[in-house]
């Protein structure tokens, strides 16, 4: 197994960053006030993997790792990321959930040009929202994403919580058949509904891995789904467990049951862990994901208190009042558009009655809604289809506010999984300056379609 499950496991991972940093980058170290913690050295290149025994897999991956190095940064400082394309084609690396200005957000042709083999580029950004986040490319997604280049990245809050323990658990289902070679990440007729899956399900590059917890101890468990397509339906059996913070946005805290999770949300959770060997178990539905293994035993006599509440993240609040409203259409269209056999060459989806084409550079002239900086605003995302469709926004965060199909306690997000013929109304200041892609994060439907931008100025 290449992949060192340790670093991805242990709290302090971000310190492996400073190991990847070479003499060459002295100087770049040296700026004032500059954590060295949060200072990286990254690179995509190829990978080989044995995710199925005794058979290699030619992954992708980040910093040597697939799923990708976990890089930490801290809350109002500075994260700087050198970052290297060491891949055979050009890529980028999207900061998902992050709101940072437009020139770091990783968007080809927005942001910056397509980092082409061998170039380097400093991403360098401060992160205003603590959490757990994540980052991948925003080019050639479902193979890039799909072959492995997804990473975590978790922004340590400014002040200490009261958590003492955490561990960090990349969801994601690999395209491959038996001996590990590659099948394809987008089949048209998949691609046209729930889209496209993969087989083999992992947690931190394993398939049913098993992960340790302290013995009596309180665990902060992070569940990043970093899958193309699925939608998890999280379950934790054997232990008392209760929800802190969706897609890096602390709730008051309430008990964990079951979550669904699409494709780029992500859970924090508290974990009461037993006292002793009892069963630990991370379910997807009645699937096993991931086995927990209590070591050592508590000697307190007394259980803990939960921890209290993680401090919100200084997002604006909207102002419903004033706040001016937008609907969005999500929707599929039958047929297939043009004749050629690679998904790309298809169009399934729409957003207000037009399909994203990635190919088409002048779709970027033509953003479903061009936002005024400041102003308020309430979607109404509409979801036409009997598939789900996570729907992530680039940028900025919104509030949920309310559902035609269930009870909503409003909470901030970057992605809200809209569900068959589902409404939502999520709102949000304007605060951000920039061409914000807004797209569907099952990346086969945003490949074929679902997806626009959003242009506040
Ligand atoms: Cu994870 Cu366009 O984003
Ligand atoms: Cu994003
Ligand atoms: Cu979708």
């Amino acid at each position: 197994m290449s992949i060192s499950r340790r670093q991805l496991l242990m709290g302090g991972a971000g310190l492996a960053g400073l190991a990847g940093l070479g003499a060459g980058v002295g100087q770049w170290l040296q700026r004032p006030s500059l954590d060295p913690r949060y200072a990286y050295q990254l690179s995509a290149a190829p990978l080989d993997l044995e995710l199925v025994p005794g058979f290699i897999t030619q992954a992708l991956g980040y910093g040597g790792q697939a799923p990708g190095q976990l890089l930490r940064a801290k809350q109002g400082e500075r994260l700087r990321v050198r970052f290297t394309n060491q891949l055979e084609q050009a890529t980028t690396i999207h900061w998902h959930g992050i709101r940072l200005p437009i020139e770091m957000d990783g968007v080809p042709y927005v942001s910056q040009l397509p980092m082409l083999p061998g170039e380097t580029f400093d991403y360098d950004f401060v992160v205003p929202d603590a959490g757990s986040y994540w980052y991948h490319p925003h080019k050639a997604s479902g193979e890039q994403l799909g072959r492995g280049l997804v990473g975590p990245l978790i922004v340590d809050e400014a002040e200490p919580t009261e958590f003492q323990h955490e561990r960090v658990l990349v969801l994601k289902n690999w395209h491959i058949d038996e001996q590990g070679a590659f099948t394809d990440f987008s089949v048209p007729r998949e691609a046209a509904r729930g889209g496209t899956r993969g087989r083999l399900s992992t947690v931190n590059g394993q398939h049913l891995p098993s992960i340790d917890l302290p013995a009596g101890e309180i665990v902060r468990l992070r569940v990043l789904n970093l899958d193309n397509t699925v939608t998890y339906r999280l379950k934790l059996a054997g232990a008392d467990s209760r929800i802190y913070a969706l897609d890096g946005n602390p709730i008051v805290p309430v008990p964990f049951k079951e979550y669904w999770l699409g494709p780029g949300m992500r859970i924090d959770l508290a974990v009461r862990v037993p006292q002793n060997g009892a069963a630990v178990v991370l379910r997807d539905g009645l699937f096993r994901l991931a086995d927990f293994v209590v070591q050592g035993s508590s000697t307190a006599l007394v259980q803990a208190p939960w921890p209290r509440a993680l401090p919100a993240n200084p997002v604006a609040e909207p102002d419903l009042q004033r706040a001016e409203r937008l609907t969005f259409n999500f929707e599929w269209v039958g047929g297939l558009s043009k004749s050629a056999g690679k998904t790309g060459d298809f169009s399934f989806w729409q957003v207000n009655g037009v399909a994203w084409d990635g190919n088409d550079r002048s779709c970027l002239d033509r953003p479903a809604a061009r936002l005024r900086l400041g102003q308020s605003y309430i979607f109404e995302m509409r979801n036409l289809s009997q598939y789900q469709h996570p729907i992530h926004i680039h940028g900025m965060t919104f509030k949920v506010l309310s559902s035609n199909r269930k009870a909503i306690t409003p909470y901030f997000t970057d992605t809200y999984l809209l569900g068959r013929n589902e409404s939502a109304k999520v709102a949000l200041v304007a605060d951000n300056p920039g061409l914000w892609m807004f797209h569907c994060h099952v990346i086969d439907h945003m490949e074929t379609g679902l997806m626009t931008a959003i242009e506040v100025a």
